[in-house]
């Protein structure tokens, strides 16, 4: 498969260049960034990298771009026919989404969506253990998302998070990956976001970076969830899974598991650091995809719009 990278910044050089560069049946034969800053540090890969893709010469891209660029490349690509692995969140809004209504079913079906932690087998196992009862059912999930700290003396950071804070709350960016994992491990779409909170620590932040809300999900399910950004300290970043029978706690960082039950304790760590394991099986199903192994994007595009819908009415009801 010949595939570009378009978006030469932090994930994409970081994260899906190595992990498309680990599999022996993808080419990546263009990398595409209009910055000539982020191409000239992209340059020692020996790949040729240009300031526009060139459609012509590839069979799919992976889109590793900020939000507000990302859907009109996104429908471009898959207009001209190739896949499209496109960064989350999918927009900045739901408005935003309503590009891709110009696609077709085979055009939208070629698109997966980068909710890349979906793919971990914490997360099976999860959804094993609740579907299972082995939790007990109802489950309160206590999901506490915390990451990126205030540096001030790193500019680079600091101007990445406040441009992306311009464009929504840490739930816009962070929620896209959490309301997928909550969808997929309890049963369904949220049923209703019953309330919703947020604050802002400094008054020059062009967003409140600190937000939060109490859903409710199918079987009687419900979240406790909270985001923040951007604080000189942050708390820790964890997920807990409470129901009558026993408790799973995700480690928010590595998706180290433990459950505690009658039983005992279990701890359940997974080969490798989670963020290449995620990456990889992410490159996987997408030449799976390409390959016609997957009939479709998995994450799929309605997946990363749906999740894009829960944080967008969290921020509205926040805000
Ligand atoms: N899946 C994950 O785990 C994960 C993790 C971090 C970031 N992300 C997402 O990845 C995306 C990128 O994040 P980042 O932190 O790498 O941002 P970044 O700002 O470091 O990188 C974005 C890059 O896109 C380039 N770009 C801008 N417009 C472009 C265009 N029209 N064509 C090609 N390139 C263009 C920029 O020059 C920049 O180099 C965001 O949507 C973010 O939410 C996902």
């Amino acid at each position: 498969m010949r595939v570009a990278l378009v978006g030469l910044g932090e994930i994409g050089l970081a994260a899906h260049l190595p992990a498309l560069l680990r599999r022996p049946d993808v080419d990546v034969v263009q990398l595409v960034d209009p910055d000539p800053g982020r191409r000239e540090i992209a340059a020692g890969q020996g790949i040729p990298a240009r300031a526009e893709l060139d459609p012509h010469a590839v069979d799919g891209v992976v889109l590793a771009t900020p939000p507000w660029v990302t859907p009109e490349l996104a429908v471009r690509s898959a207009r001209a026919g190739l896949f499209v692995l496109a960064e989350k969140p999918i927009a900045t809004s739901v408005e935003a989404a309503r590009i891709y209504d110009q696609l077709d079913d085979e055009q939208r079906r070629r698109i997966q969506v980068g909710l890349t932690y979906r793919h971990d087998p914490a997360v099976r196992q999860l959804r094993t253990w609740i579907a299972a009862g082995t939790l007990g059912t109802p489950v309160l999930v206590r999901a506490h998302i915390y990451d990126e700290a205030h540096r001030p003396e790193d500019h680079e950071h600091t101007e990445r998070i406040t441009a992306t804070l311009e464009h929504g709350t840490p739930v816009v960016h962070e929620g896209a990956h959490l309301f997928d994992w909550l969808s997929h491990l309890l049963g369904g779409q949220p049923q209703r976001v019953q309330d919703a909170w947020s604050s802002t620590t400094r008054p020059e932040l062009p967003a409140p970076n600190l937000i939060g809300a109490r859903l409710t999900y199918p079987n009687g399910h419900q979240a406790l969830v909270e985001f923040g950004w951007f604080t000189t300290a942050l708390p820790r970043c964890e997920l807990t899974f409470l129901g009558d029978r026993g408790l799973a706690t995700l480690d928010g960082f590595t998706f180290d598991l433990r459950l505690s039950t009658a039983d005992g304790d279990r701890e359940l760590r997974f080969p490798g650091d989670r963020t290449t394991r995620c990456f990889d099986l992410q490159v996987q199903r997408f030449v799976e995809l390409y390959d016609s192994t997957r009939k479709a994007g998995e994450p799929s595009l309605d997946d990363g719009i749906a999740a894009l819908r829960t944080a967008q009415l969290v921020a509205g009801r926040a805000t």
